[in-house]
Formats: C-alpha cells, structure tokens, sequence
C-alpha cells in the first residue's frame, strides 16, 4: 500500500515513451499542456531581446515540453501516437516519430536543451529530433560536467513541468553557476510541495520569483486512494486547505516565475501572461 507519491520510475526509464505516455495518459495528465501556454507567453516576451530563445528544459523526460512548443499538436495527440501498440523496432519506431513531428513542426521554433537524470529518455528525446541537445545528470547528487555547462551558458528561459520535487534547490544551483547571462525560470510545481528552498536558491543568483496569482491548474488525477490522502496530508502538514482540483481528486499545480530584478520591475508579471491566467480559471 502506497503512503506517498505513486512511484513511476520504471517508466521513465525505457528505451522509448509509450509506457510513460500510456501510463500517464490514462492518469489524465495534462500539466505539459498547461506550461506550453505559459512558456510561449514568456517566449514572446524574451523574443523582443533576442530573436532565436533557447530553452532550458530541467526534467524533460522524453522532450514532451519541447513537442508541444515546437509543434502544431496537442498533449492528448501526443499521448495517442505514443501509446500506439507497435512491433517497431527501437530505430523503426525513432524514424515514424521524426516524421510524425516533421509534419507537424511550426514555422516559429525555439531551441530547446533537455535535462534529465533518464539516460534513455534524454537519448530518446535528442534521437527524435525534439531536442537540440541533452544532458543527462542527476544535480542533486552530482554536478554538471565542464561540456555540459557549456552546452547551456546561454539558455534564455528554464523550464519545469512535472520534475519540482524531484529537482529542487541543489539542481538549481548547480545550473545558475553555469549560466554567463542570468535566464528567466518558469516552473509548474505541486500545490503540496514546498517551493520556498527553490525561491530562496534563485533569490541567491539574483533572481526574484514570484507566485502567479490565480493560476492553479490540474496536473494529473490521484493514483489511489492512498495518493489521495498523501497529498491532503502534506498540505495540511503546510497549513493549506485542499483547492476545489484537489477535492475533485487531482494533484493541482501552480506556477511560479523568476526573473531578473530589474525585468520583474519593469515588466508586471499579469501583463505577460494576463491571457494564460484567464484561460486556466
Ligand atoms: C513526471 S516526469 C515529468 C516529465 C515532463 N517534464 C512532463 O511533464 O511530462 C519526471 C521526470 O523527472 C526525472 N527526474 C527524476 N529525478 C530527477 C533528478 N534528480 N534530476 C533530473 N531529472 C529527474 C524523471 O526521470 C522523469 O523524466
């Protein structure tokens, strides 16, 4: 019997993502869809100092976040197309995937970094075409190699859907060292998971986060019943009453950005994302 979290690491870890997305998929996980539209919000916003964004995405599992940025479909397509029984062998079924992403790629793209401590999902993800470059590493045991902070010393925005939790104030750490201009952060975090180590680590590189008013979105339906009752325990660990998502038995997410002191002055936050907000309530 579960008392926490469900477990799902055996399907991070396979050679390609049907397991991931057919598991996660009949669990109606849907926070990818929901950071696609805050990152091409933020996107926008970056493009008008620097034409060609690239993205950190910390997490990316197979590079479902840079599907969905850099191509006209939507989750549940991409949950369907993966979940599809197939006898292909590993290089058939990266082939069908390249061009199932061809046909879909947007005319406006942004180059996106994947990091994950998934070997096989990193591998998969950079194979597929859906990532420009990946990294794998675990930085809350380990540290990034020389080439591997060279690899991001210039990513515009970093990005997190799905991973807080599993990543926390270590792994931001050890990438801001290896930034040489200061990125924007945009993560998507469980309502019953303490982000405030993560704030205060992005506070000491210069960075001020914070909490996007009004936006608490659906991240997948609870596992179990024993799932259910971790999460209401944990927020009440945290003094947080259950939302009307957690009620309705899903975990619910909320959505915290970083960014220079002198962007956050200058630019409100609910300008950028004033439609995104509108569009989650
Ligand atoms: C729920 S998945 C989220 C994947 C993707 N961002 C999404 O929303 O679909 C969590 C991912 O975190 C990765 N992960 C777990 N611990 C990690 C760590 N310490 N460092 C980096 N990645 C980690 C797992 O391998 C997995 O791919």
């Amino acid at each position: 019997m579960t008392k926490q979290k469900a477990d799902f690491e055996n399907i991070y870890v396979e050679p390609d993502p049907g397991s991931y997305h057919r598991t996660l998929g009949n669990l109606d996980y849907e926070i990818p869809e929901h950071g696609r539209r805050v990152f091409h919000a933020l996107l926008d916003e970056l493009r008008v100092d620097s034409e060609d964004p690239t993205v950190l995405d910390l997490c990316c599992s197979y590079g479902v976040n840079a599907a969905l940025l850099n191509h006209d479909v939507t989750l549940e397509e991409v949950q369907a197309h993966h979940s599809q029984a197939s006898a292909l062998s590993h290089d058939d079924l990266l082939e069908r995937d390249r061009r199932w992403y061809a046909d879909r790629r947007r005319s406006e793209t942004v180059n996106v970094i994947g990091l994950d401590s998934s070997e096989a999902a990193v591998n998969y993800a950079v194979d597929a075409g859906l990532l420009t470059d990946g990294i794998t590493a675990d930085l809350e045991t380990g540290a990034l190699t020389e080439q591997d902070q060279t690899k991001i010393s210039d990513v515009d925005l970093v990005t997190v859907t799905g991973g807080i939790g599993y990543i926390a104030d270590r792994t931001f750490d050890h990438i801001l060292q290896a930034f040489d201009q200061t990125p924007w952060v945009a993560a998507l975090s469980l309502r019953w998971v303490d982000f405030e180590p993560v704030a205060e680590t992005l506070d000491s590189h210069g960075l001020v986060t914070e909490k996007v008013d009004d936006f608490v979105v659906p991240q997948r339906r609870f596992s179990s019943s024993e799932e259910r009752n971790f999460v209401f325990g944990q927020l009440s660990t945290q003094g947080l009453t259950p939302s009307e998502i957690e009620e309705n038995g899903q975990h619910s997410a909320e959505l915290y950005v970083a960014r220079p002191a002198h962007a956050a002055t200058d630019i409100p936050l609910h300008d950028i994302l004033d439609q995104v907000i509108d569009g989650s309530k």
